[in-house]
């Protein structure tokens, strides 16, 4: 199947000093959004922005923002990234909180909802919420930092959700490059989630067209 390839850049290593560039290097790019990787310390190892920093970044951007909510307790403070401008928030099923309540708190706001899964996380566990959601992400790496090398195994995931889901949103993020991309394109992943290699390019909108699976 020929599926139209979605792909979201990540801003998580990049100099905030520079963010604005760093924002419009992405739109320039030919990336469709922006994917904003939130962390609080405690989730995983590593603490990021919220909304406050977020709500700077719609004015700064067109691109669509998406959330991925690496925090504890993300029915706490999905609202609040919503309100920030996101029109899309992931939340982790390791994370706490009643799934389905989350999903029916963001799909109440009108946002688009996505479920992630860490590396050792069985893809059993989300069967029952896939009919439920608008994607779901499997993450290639643990999570915390960009820069980290693809976990290859979690390849048969994406596999065994694409057989029984063909038109769901499958979104990957973690040490997607130039050597994995195809891997995961071919196991049927349509959203490509990248920070590194996109900005480790010299030539960006090359990068996200390799990401697209388009050649030169
Ligand atoms: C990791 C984050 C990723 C990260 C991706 O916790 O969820 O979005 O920024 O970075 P790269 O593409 O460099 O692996
Ligand atoms: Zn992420």
């Amino acid at each position: 199947m020929n599926r139209k390839i979605h792909v979201s850049v990540s801003i998580l290593a990049e100099d905030f000093s520079i963010l604005g560039e760093n924002l419009k290097t992405i739109e320039n790019a030919g990336g469709d959004s922006i994917h904003l990787d939130v962390i609080d310390g405690v989730f995983a190892p590593n603490i990021t922005f919220g909304p406050v920093v977020i709500k700077g970044i719609s004015k700064l951007c067109a691109l669509p923002l998406h959330a991925h909510l690496m925090i504890k307790y993300p029915e706490k403070y999905l609202e609040d990234f919503i309100d920030a401008g996101c029109s899309q928030i992931y939340f982790h099923l390791e994370s706490e909180g009643k799934p389905q309540n989350i999903i029916n708190k963001i799909h109440g706001r009108k946002a688009k909802c996505g479920i992630v899964l860490n590396p050792d996380t069985s893809v059993d566990t989300v069967i029952p919420y896939l009919e439920k959601i608008d994607s779901i992400l499997i993450m290639c790496v643990h999570p915390g930092f960009s820069g980290q090398e693809f976990i290859p195994e979690v390849l048969s995931k994406i596999e065994k959700i694409r057989e029984n889901y063909p038109k769901l949103d499958i979104a990957v993020d973690g040490g997607i490059n130039d050597e994995t991309i195809d891997s995961v394109l071919n196991s049927g992943a349509n959203v490509i989630i990248a920070n590194s290699y996109v900005f480790s390019s010299k030539d960006r909108a090359k990068a996200v067209r390799r990401l697209k699976g388009l050649n030169e």
